[in-house]
């Protein structure tokens, strides 16, 4: 996820550009970069650091003329430095742009424009789009017709900022499965990743939809489809949010807007490995002996790895919360060992230690990481990304189930490699796979019973929730998510350990959450929940049957999939009611007391 913001009109470009991308910059701040354009002559500033910092650093505020485009970037492809911030130009320097999203076939692209003698200067899959518009451009034709039929062969997901001296009155902002609104002025026009960083100049906007496009002069604007060039007529909406409130695009916490990006955020996931997962599958089917560490949410995504490894793969990851292996399984590991690190920041300073030992003792240690560019991925000997965006939030949402996504993904490509699960079986579940954004789309509709429910809950001292198989990480995450934002006790355990002690804790109206989706051991689960309302817990249960309206309180009724992908779609309303529970007890979500998005400290 990055943030773009073009103007063209009659101020200073630079001011409108830097204004905009402070307001962007939640959407990613490894590295920012401007490109205005004055008399003819591109004039570009770019670099490592947070936007203030680059704006003295670099003057951003001095760069002439009346039309630029900048971007604030949240690393995907490339770490973040000066040469990999955007603007990316052209072998010219004529055509600059900036880009949000993931190319998928950058590098066949690549090693195409690389055979025509074009020369890169960056690691980005960005630059490639810049040399493929120059290219297009050699064979005659106006440069409109140059860039679509160079946007026309990529395969990804961009949202495009574009500029080229040729054509001295116009921008070009281009989107494809990430977001793009145009503000409409009076003699000044706008285009921006999100509302908040034209709203101070205009509240008229036009939200492109995926495959169109927009040319913009300062006194117009005209938007077409890039598939076939025609003009698309579009509503133009008056935004009536305040500032404030269009940062989070109209949500009131972070947390709120991070839970409904999860469908987005799983599609970037599932896209942006798409072509390389085989290749990380081979490497993890080569090992027997694999540990999986990490903490807290992460960990709980490896304990989820660790039924879908023992299920498709045979192989069965020992999974250790970093600050516990750091300790005790020195032993453990040799050059036969591969260690599969989980963690978002890639900065939390137990993981990073335990990544630390296992290299030293010879082990082979895969990342599966967020953000680009941080300590896990450099001492990591492979990295997957899980392109979720930055998470502003300190409670994880998206970030958890976009782990989940390539970790499923990534078990059933070892299963391919391996031939441990019939090929029929595994193309389903990946059909499965791709139908999950839609399912957790299906499921946000909850949203609003849920918190009906939690206005009936709120004054609850203890939660249980109780799960079995591979709901029992479900269960613990649903737990851990309540607890740092609403503070309220909470417990996530296996419905069977329910009897071994807990039982004694639930009398009249405790509230119990069943994680019940059909499975191998759905009718035990079922029996657990009888047991507990028995005692007169309060259930709430999650479920695809029907069987389970007789024994619960409450059901939230789920989408059907296959057992190995519930994890991914049960956990949202999970998030939901922890969210509402901690707002209706007027805690702020997204900053709990005493807790830090990324621990750095043992
Ligand atoms: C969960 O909501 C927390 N933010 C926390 O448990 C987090 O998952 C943990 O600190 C690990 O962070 P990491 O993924 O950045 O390594």
């Amino acid at each position: 996820m990055c943030g773009i913001i073009g103007y063209i009109g009659d101020r200073n470009a630079c001011e409108v550009i830097v204004k905009g991308l402070k307001r962007l910059e939640y959407r990613g701040y490894d590295s920012a970069g401007i490109v205005t354009e004055n008399r003819g002559s591109l004039f570009v500033k770019k670099g490592a650091g947070r936007i203030d910092e680059l704006t003295g650093k670099l003057g951003f505020l001095e760069m002439p003329g009346k039309r630029g485009i900048g971007h604030t970037r949240w690393a995907t492809h490339g770490v973040p430095n000066d040469t990999n911030a955007h603007p990316q130009t052209d072998c010219t320097g004529r055509i600059a742009l900036v880009h949000n999203g993931i190319i998928e076939n950058f590098a066949e692209l690549k090693d195409e424009l690389l055979k025509k003698g074009h020369s890169f200067k960056s690691d980005t899959d960005t630059e490639v789009i810049a040399h493929l518009i120059e290219e297009e451009l050699k064979s005659g034709g106006s440069f409109e017709e140059a860039m679509r039929k160079a946007l026309l062969r990529l395969k990804g997901s961009f949202a495009l900022g574009i500029i080229y001296t040729g054509e001295p009155d116009r921008l070009y902002f281009v989107r494809n499965e990430s977001p793009l609104v145009l503000g409409i002025g009076d003699g000044e026009n706008f285009a921006a990743s999100d509302v908040p960083a034209f709203l101070e100049y205009t509240n008229k906007a036009i939200f492109l939809d995926d495959r169109e496009y927009a040319v913009l002069t300062k006194d117009s604007y005209v938007v077409k489809n890039l598939d076939t060039g025609e003009v698309v007529e579009k509503p133009v909406h008056e935004i009536e949010w305040t500032l404030e409130m269009a940062e989070k695009a109209g949500f009131p916490h972070f947390m709120l807007k991070e839970i409904y990006e999860q469908p987005r955020a799983i599609r970037d996931a599932l896209h942006g490995n798409a072509g390389t997962m085989r290749s990380v599958a081979e490497e993890v089917s080569k090992y027997d002996r694999i540990f999986i560490v990490a903490m807290g949410t992460s960990y709980h995504a490896g304990l989820v790895a660790k039924y879908l490894f023992q299920r498709l793969t045979g192989k069965v990851p020992i999974v250790e919360d970093a600050s516990e292996f750091r300790y005790e399984f020195e032993n453990l590991i040799d050059e036969n060992t591969l260690v599969i690190a989980i963690t978002q920041s890639g900065e939390t300073a137990d993981t990073l230690a335990a990544m630390k030992l296992a290299k030293r003792r010879g082990a082979k240690v895969l990342a599966i990481v967020n953000v680009v560019g941080s300590m896990a991925t450099r001492i990591a000997d492979l990295t997957v990304y899980t392109h979720a965006g930055p998470e502003i939030g300190v409670a994880a949402t998206k970030t958890y189930t976009t782990q989940l996504a390539v970790l499923t993904m990534l078990a059933i490509e070892t299963a391919r490699v391996l031939g441990t699960a019939e090929e029929r079986y595994l193309e389903s579940l990946e059909e499965g796979l791709q139908r999950v954004p839609e399912l957790i789309e299906d499921v946000l509709r909850h949203d609003e019973s849920l918190r009906e429910l939690a206005e009936g809950l709120k004054d609850k001292k203890d939660f249980f929730y109780i799960g079995r198989g591979i709901s029992v990480p479900t269960a613990l995450e649903g737990a851990l998510k309540l607890k740092e934002i609403s503070y309220i006790h909470a417990e996530g355990l296996s419905a069977g350990e329910l009897k071994h002690g807990p039982l004694a804790l639930l009398e009249e109206g405790v509230p119990v959450v069943a994680i019940a989706p059909r499975g191998r051991t759905f009718d035990k689960m079922v029996s657990n929940i009888e047991e507990s309302k028995a005692r007169g817990a309060y259930i709430i249960s999650l479920g695809d049957s029907e069987d389970l309206r007789r024994v619960s309180d409450v059901l939230v009724e789920m989408p059907r999939m296959d057992e190995l992908l519930t994890p991914i779609v049960y956990v949202v309303p999970l998030q939901l009611l922890a969210y509402h529970l901690a707002v209706l007890r007027g805690n702020d979500p997204d900053k709990p007391r005493n807790l830090a998005k990324s621990v750095t400290v043992e």
